[in-house]
């Protein structure tokens, strides 16, 4: 008997429990649980009707992903889906938790569903580069339409236990004993005499009508705009095509090729890696979960900026209660205007209602002055980016601040440990860096300066789940992990600029690897000026054996900040937004090159691509040397979720495994040899390109 498809009569209905925490994933044990307790309901005379559920906290999640990277091993999923539905005894999957991709599927093959109120269901396979692969996509149009399908299927998020209802994908909801409920369902089909429904057979809404065709275009044109350059939402709907104008099982046999070539691109295993290097962000290392977060139930924030009234908003909107603070009621009093506002957008777009508004703004208190905080357990600096003012905020908090409080600094460059020494508890100072806008922006760097304590950076990493953002740990040097090593990659697209490429080429040619906005266009948008004031601050570290951003301090020198000046590497005309080519920009990149020797010529959309992204893996493969992250795969995290880097592309690591270490370190020591100092290969990356080695595998 299998342990881990469960067997057990109630009354003459057999219930068939999957259980393989953590989310009953269908993995071989699973599905050859399921065929063998099948057969036994199915030969078994006292049976009249069967339920299948999961144990523990949910329905079966989906296949088991890790299963991807081996030979598939028998019975598919498919075959025991087909097997389901052709079971002469009815078979009710009763849901809780999440159904989702292959567990929704397996449902579709169960002739009834019944749902508990807050499960949730839903195909979220073209998040990992594949389609529903088990006959979801010639199920789920059968049962629920083509349209209702194709949100599932090609828009990949889960619909609750009401919606799945009114799309015929759930015949009732349970409320309270789900497992008593679906029995008891069960038994009256077979009292009923309910003819069972089998979602594998032709219905009304098969065939390629007119109708039809709109629909397929209009999911086309959601995914080329939502899922810019990712194939998997294309051969869903290929496959659901082929759903509706094949017999079920040549559209089966056609579907399991498709399925194979998706499941073995580089997009998917990009994406499964992805999967996996979010959930592993959150594993440190050295602190295991027997380190408790420190308690949070209150918050306070310093500076009501633009990035503290992000992260006012972020504690808030997780019920927070948080106390801002600024250095006059003036300006506590603009920040809070502007807080207004963002919530009064949220209503606009209909992210809130009103009543929501008031419960999230009366968890904000705007102060003046550091006393405020004398009572949270957290306090958020983000002031003025200026290592002085700032050590002295942490002077003067530590004399505030109660005892055990996390003081945290949202610095996105500077020395933390400089700010912990300035305390007499460094063990409590940590850096939290979030990024514009923080109450939108997932990503939350972690950081921790060398004598934080191991509960005080636990609580930073669950601060980041509480407020649903994903933490990444980095220690501390200039720029941790994301800006560190994203600044070469924007360092090159300036020098491409001064050596003769347009603004719109590198931005372009960077938007052709997937990134949603060239980095020039970032610039424009985020200011020009807050780099050239962090180069200004480390103007006595330069080495005048690198070579040094001219232009864009030039730029600066210009006024050119950006949009905010309506112009910059673009020219932004009547304060739009929309970045314009500006022939300015070239007369000054020529000056630039001319007083500082830089020889101009048309520079190839290959050099653009190979000299932004390998910079940037030259510094991520240094920043992994020299343990700042503490795995490859983190560096990637914060790229997809800082940066926008396209997802289907794995991250710059998994990029520079996918092209090849020691094709990239061939061309970075050709790079060296021609730009000098700061293309030294990184030692890391000359090692592993020796080895055939790769960061990522
Ligand atoms: N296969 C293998 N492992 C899985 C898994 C899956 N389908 N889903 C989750 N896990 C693992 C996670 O890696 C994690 O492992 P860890 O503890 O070692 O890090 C653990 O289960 C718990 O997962 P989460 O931390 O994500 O737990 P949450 O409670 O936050 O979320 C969830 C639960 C909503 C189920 C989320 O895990 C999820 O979205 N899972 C993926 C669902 C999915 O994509 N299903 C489709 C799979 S592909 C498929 O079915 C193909 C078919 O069409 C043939």
């Amino acid at each position: 008997m299998s342990e881990v498809v469960g067997y057990e009569l109630k009354g003459r209905v057999a219930v068939l429990t999957i259980d393989n925490p953590p989310v009953n994933a269908l993995g071989i044990a699973v599905r050859e649980g399921l065929v063998t307790q099948l057969d036994r309901a199915v030969a078994d005379e006292g049976v009249n009707a069967i339920v299948i559920l999961g144990a523990g906290r949910t329905f079966p999640a989906g296949a088991d992903i890790r299963e991807f990277d081996q030979p598939t091993r028998e019975p598919h999923l498919i075959a025991v889906v087909d097997h389901l539905d052709s079971v002469e005894k009815p078979v009710v999957a009763a849901i809780h938790g999440t159904a989702l991709g292959g567990g929704l599927e397996l449902t579709l093959g169960c002739h009834f569903r019944v749902a508990a109120p807050g499960a949730r269901m839903g195909m979220p396979e073209v998040n990992l580069g594949i389609f529903p692969g088990a006959a979801g996509t010639q199920r789920l149009p059968r049962v629920a339409g083509l349209d209702h399908a194709l949100e599932l299927i090609v828009l990949g998020k889960p619909i609750g236990a009401a919606k799945a209802k009114k799309y015929g994908i759930v015949d009732a909801i349970i409320d309270g004993d789900l497992r008593g409920g679906a029995v008891a369902f069960a038994e009256k089909v077979v009292a009923d005499g309910t003819l069972r429904a089998i979602s594998s057979e032709p219905c009304d809404g098969i065939g390629l009508s007119e109708d039809h065709a709109a629909t397929i275009e209009k999911y086309r044109d959601l995914a080329n705009r939502r899922m810019r350059g990712q194939d998997s939402p294309h051969q869903a709907m290929d496959s659901v095509i082929d759903g509706l104008t094949m017999p079920y099982p040549d559209a089966v046999a056609v579907d399991r090729k498709r399925f194979e070539l998706c499941k073995n691109s580089v997009q998917s295993q990009a994406l499964r890696y992805a999967f996996f290097a979010e959930r592993k962000a959150s594993k440190i290392p050295d602190i295991g979960k027997d380190v408790a977060p420190r308690e949070i139930a209150s918050a306070g924030v310093i500076g009501a900026g633009t990035m503290g009234r992000g992260i006012v908003i972020s504690l808030a909107d997780s019920g927070f209660p948080v106390t801002v603070v600024e250095t006059s009621q003036e300006s506590v009093d603009n920040g809070m205007v502007e807080i207004v506002k963002t919530y009064d957008e949220m209503i606009q777009r209909g992210r809130i209602d009103a009543v929501e508004k008031d419960k999230r703004l009366a968890r904000i208190t705007g102060a003046v002055g550091f006393e405020a905080l004398n009572d949270v357990d957290l306090v958020i600096e983000a002031a003025f980016e200026d290592l002085d003012v700032k050590k002295q905020i942490f002077g003067e908090l530590d004399s505030i601040a109660k005892p055990g409080a996390i003081l945290a600094s949202n610095t996105s460059y500077m020395d933390i440990d400089a700010l912990a020494a300035a305390t007499s508890r460094p063990e409590d100072v940590i850096g939290l860096h979030y990024f514009v806008p923080a109450n939108a922006m997932r990503l939350l760097e972690v950081v921790r300066p060398a004598k934080a304590s191991p509960d005080a950076i636990a609580t930073g990493m669950s601060l980041a789940k509480k407020t649903g953002k994903i933490g990444v740990l980095a220690r501390v040097c200039h720029g941790f992990i994301a800006n560190r090593s994203r600044l070469p990659l924007v360092r090159e697209a300036t020098f491409l600029v001064e050596e003769g490429a347009s603004p719109a080429q590198v931005d372009a040619v960077l938007m052709g690897v997937g990134m949603p906005m060239g980095p020039l266009a970032v610039s424009d948008l985020s200011g020009l000026d807050v780099s050239w004031r962090m180069r200004q601050s480390l103007a006595n570290q330069h080495d005048p054996e690198e070579r040094y951003m001219h232009l864009a301090d030039r730029m600066c020198e210009l006024g050119r900040f950006g949009i905010k000046a309506g112009q910059g590497w673009y020219n932004y005309e009547d304060g739009g937004r929309r970045p314009v080519h500006d022939p300015v920009t070239e007369v000054i990149a020529m000056e630039v090159a001319k007083e500082h020797g830089t020889v101009r010529r048309d520079i190839s959309d290959d050099e653009i691509r190979e000299r932004c992204l390998y910079a940037a893996i030259n510094e991520g493969a240094k920043i992994l040397d020299e343990g700042i992250a503490a795995r490859a795969s983190d560096i990637d995290v914060m790229w997809l979720y800082g940066f926008g880097f396209p997802r289907w592309s794995g991250g710059i690591m998994f990029t520079a495994d996918e092209i090849g270490l020691g094709k990239i370190y061939q061309r970075i020591k050709e790079l060296h040899a021609e730009h000098g100092k700061l293309w030294t290969p990184s030692p890391l990356l000359v090692r592993l390109a020796k080895e055939c080695g790769s960061f990522t595998r």
